[in-house]
């Protein structure tokens, strides 16, 4: 079965814990999965670190990425999700996209499945000279990663878990307190921290919290979440503060109202004196100082946000190296 990676909860415990192991090798004794294979990377939004980090994630995996902007492929108006997912798949070992909308990734994903109509139907030739099938079968099934949806972003968690690990060693019974939209970056990290035994507290204004589904999701998987409106009771004894941007990509119109309505949602120096002492703060970044999060605590002693963008690099890398390994069925 072709395995895609388009939330955390795709993968069972053990097989999120088994990435991780992958994304903590050294480099050199990462399996080269994708030598001499193309990686697609479509982005129909703005990216610093996942482009970066995806990139080089493939060229340490004997890869070779190709950066795709979603304009120039036109998804959905110069030909539909699927054809441009089926296309690629015909060069690719693996297609990582951001996306506007997570449906998207849904539709790649399930055009390139193995169980998917036509996929594998068309043989290049029928049969090689000596009367065995060649194998040369389109469209090929392929795996699809989320690089960010507005409903995920699921190598961001990836990354945050291993910065936790580095920071704390176990993981399990720490607190993470989200202060701010419980958007796509706050779900991918509560599914992680459900799988991994984390206790997320989470501080929202009302209209910004999490839905009853996702709460269920979580609970699903064993997670806690206490949801409140009172970001420095969220963050009161925390072992780690997380924020993300009041207002998201493809959300700009609504700027000056997310403004007015996360007044008071600011990670400041106060805010980290209510945490533990040993408390660190994350940020998936971009960060924009003096709204979410100030200048002091980004750039101070308990700010680990620089470590959490390198491990970017290592989290997809081990992300690629499992998918497209034995764990995840292995490459095409
Ligand atoms: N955190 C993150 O995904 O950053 P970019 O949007 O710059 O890729
Ligand atoms: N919530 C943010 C995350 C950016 C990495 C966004 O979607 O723009």
């Amino acid at each position: 079965m072709t395995r895609h990676f388009l939330e955390v909860d795709d993968l069972s415990c053990d097989e999120l814990d088994d990435v991780l192991a992958t994304a903590s090798l050294p480099m050199a004794e990462v399996p080269k999965v994708l030598a001499g294979r193309g990686a697609a990377l479509v982005f129909e939004k703005p990216s610093a670190r996942t482009r970066s980090s995806t990139e080089l994630a493939v060229v340490g995996l004997g890869g070779h990425p190709v950066y795709i902007q979603g304009l120039e492929v036109g998804i959905d108006e110069r030909e539909t999700a699927e054809d441009v997912a089926r296309t690629l798949a015909c060069y690719h070992a693996v297609l990582c996209a951001r996306v506007l909308d997570h449906t998207t990734l849904v539709r790649m994903a399930g055009a390139l499945d193995e169980s998917a109509p036509g996929v594998g139907s068309t043989a290049l030739f029928d049969e090689d000279s000596d009367g065995h099938d060649d194998g040369d079968r389109f469209p090929v099934p392929v795996p699809v990663v989320n690089l960010l949806s507005d409903r995920g972003h699921p190598c961001q968690a990836l990354a945050d878990l291993l910065t936790l690990r580095q920071v704390f060693g176990n993981v399990e019974g720490r607190t993470v307190a989200f202060i701010g939209d419980a958007n796509n970056v706050w779900r991918s990290l509560a599914l992680a921290a459900a799988m991994t035994g984390i206790r997320v507290r989470t501080a929202s204004p009302e209209g910004y919290e999490p839905d009853a589904d996702d709460l269920a999701r979580v609970a699903r998987l064993g997670g806690e979440i206490e949801v409140t409106s009172d970001p420095m009771e969220a963050a009161t004894g925390a072992d780690a503060l997380y924020t993300d941007v009041w207002t998201s990509m493809g959300q700009e119109e609504e700027q000056e109202l997310r403004r007015k309505a996360f007044a008071g949602f600011t990670i400041d120096e106060d805010m980290v004196g209510r945490a533990a002492p040993d408390a660190v703060v994350l940020h998936c970044l971009p960060a924009h100082r003096g709204e979410e999060i100030t200048a002091a605590v980004l750039e101070g002693p308990r700010s680990v946000v620089w470590r959490q963008a390198a491990n970017r690099m290592n989290a997809v890398r081990g992300l690629l190296a499992w998918l497209l390994g034995p764990g995840g069925g292995g490459a095409r």
